[in-house]
């Protein structure tokens, strides 16, 4: 039976807090879900085409949801069945997004590129999401400008409107993943050809190509800072299987190796964890490449390690929160700059709680470590430093408490019960 996704909201809203016991090793084999971050965009890009699209591997997620509900409100019908979710966009009725949703999750502006392109108009709140930086919207303003559209601000809505889109030439002065994602789904049905200079190169990207190109866009360069995008008159429904989540690999990774674990990741692309694997094996960890999966080989000691946030390739921002909980038990001093969002620190207070010997110095911390965490109250401030209070507390002596989990639920699919498997002592209350 197909159920909506509005109910299904309320059965995922979250408890209040997540209970760990910390010291015990894990073991076993986890199964790494469908990638936030590329299916928010696919379920957007699933606006363009009238007709029913379907996303495989779509992760049971909160974030999943309240993009549903921003589709059912434009208009949209979305129904979700063992893992995959279909969306029926035959009748697009409105081109205003609802405020709270947007409000909630920043992703939400993703619906802008295809309102454009399918109703020539969209009026959207000013986005909200995590509380990680200013993260304005100017680069996906620009590229729907340069393509034609007319803005204007106000009563923290932003209204845009076109007769028809047309193709231009769009370079970013940051290589941001959302604007990249909502130029490319607009210009897809824009008339003539568009071209973004210095786009972001996340494996994200290039999913989202591969579903535009399976309803009959035509891009090309996904995957490299120049991508093209030869605007197609229609586009039909399709249907795609997401990529797997590279951070909810990573973060799992970080689980085995700060509790000194053997853990095997099924459902992986290993490319794509590249930066993180490098990082993992400076600090000692050893990461088997397996036919089937990646399995990892915890080190005996932890190396302290030097990491800098950058646009893909390099080391993911969204690893970032959980790879310091990590180095905080590293024999010796490390340090992380973080240069893709400022302000994306705030997990740093709650790990000094649980013991951690942190400074932070403009935007970058160093990391002292030190022999051993000890469990506490902690506060999930966002969804990674959510995921990095839990790599703290499974090492952690004695329980940790970690609060405000409904941030963690935004990202990580059937955490209790993923880690309830491999043997983590893990409630919720
Ligand atoms: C996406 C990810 C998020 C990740 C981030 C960076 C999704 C749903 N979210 O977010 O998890 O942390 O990429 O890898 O995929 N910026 C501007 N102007 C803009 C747009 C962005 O200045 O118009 C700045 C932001 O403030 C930020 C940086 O660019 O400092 C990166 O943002 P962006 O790549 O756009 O991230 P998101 O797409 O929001």
């Amino acid at each position: 039976m197909l159920k909506t996704f509005r109910r299904k909201t309320q059965e995922v809203t979250p408890v209040n807090n997540i209970v760990i016991e910390g010291g015990h090793k894990l073991s076993g084999v986890v199964h790494i879900s469908g990638a936030k971050n590329a299916v928010l965009p696919l379920i957007a890009a699933a606006m363009l085409p009238e007709g029913v699209s379907q996303i495989e591997e779509t992760p049971w997620l909160t974030d999943v949801c309240f993009m549903c509900d921003v589709l059912n409100y434009l208009g949209a019908a979305t129904s979700y069945e063992s893992g995959t979710l279909t969306i029926d966009a035959t009748e697009l009725s409105n081109a205003t997004a609802p405020f709270e949703e947007v409000q909630k999750m920043r992703a939400s502006f993703l619906v802008m590129g295809p309102l454009l392109a399918r109703l020539g108009q969209a009026r959207i709140p000013l986005p909200g999401g995590c509380a990680i930086g200013a993260r304005p919207i100017d680069l996906h303003l620009k590229g729907f400008e340069a393509m034609g559209a007319g803005i204007t601000i106000s009563d923290n809505y932003i209204e845009a409107r076109v007769n028809h889109l047309h193709g231009a030439r769009i370079y970013l002065d940051f290589p941001s993943v959302g604007a990249t994602e909502n130029i490319m789904m607009a210009a897809s049905l824009a008339e003539g050809n568009t071209v973004i200079e210095n786009a972001a190169k996340e494996p994200e990207i290039v999913d989202l190509a591969n579903f535009l190109n399976a309803m009959g866009a035509k891009i090309k360069g996904a995957g490299t800072d120049v991508v093209r995008i030869f605007g197609v008159e229609e586009l039909r429904p399709a249907r795609h299987t997401t990529i797997p989540d590279r951070i909810e690999a990573g973060s799992f990774m970080l689980m085995a190796a700060i509790t000194r674990s053997e853990l095997f990741l099924e459902n992986v692309i290993t490319s794509h964890l590249q930066p993180i694997i490098a990082k993992l094996n400076d600090s000692g960890v050893r990461i088997i490449d397996d036919i089937d999966g990646l399995r990892v080989l915890p080190a005996k000691d932890i190396l302290p390690v030097e990491i800098k946030t950058l646009p893909y390739p390099g080391f993911p921002t969204d690893m970032q929160a959980q790879f310091m909980a990590y180095l905080t038990l590293a024999g010796g001093c490390s340090s992380i700059k973080e240069t893709v969002f400022e302000n994306r620190f705030m997990h740093v207070p709650e790990l000094r709680k649980m013991g951690a010997d942190i400074t932070v110095r403009g935007n970058t911390a160093v990391i002292n470590g030190v022999p051993k965490l000890k469990g506490g109250r902690v506060a999930a401030t966002d969804l990674r430093a959510g995921a990095a209070m839990i790599v703290a507390a499974l090492a952690a002596e004695g329980e940790t408490v970690i609060e405000q989990v409904d941030h963690i639920y935004r990202g990580y699919e059937d955490i209790i019960g993923k880690l309830l498997q491999v043997g983590a002592h893990i409630r919720e209350e």
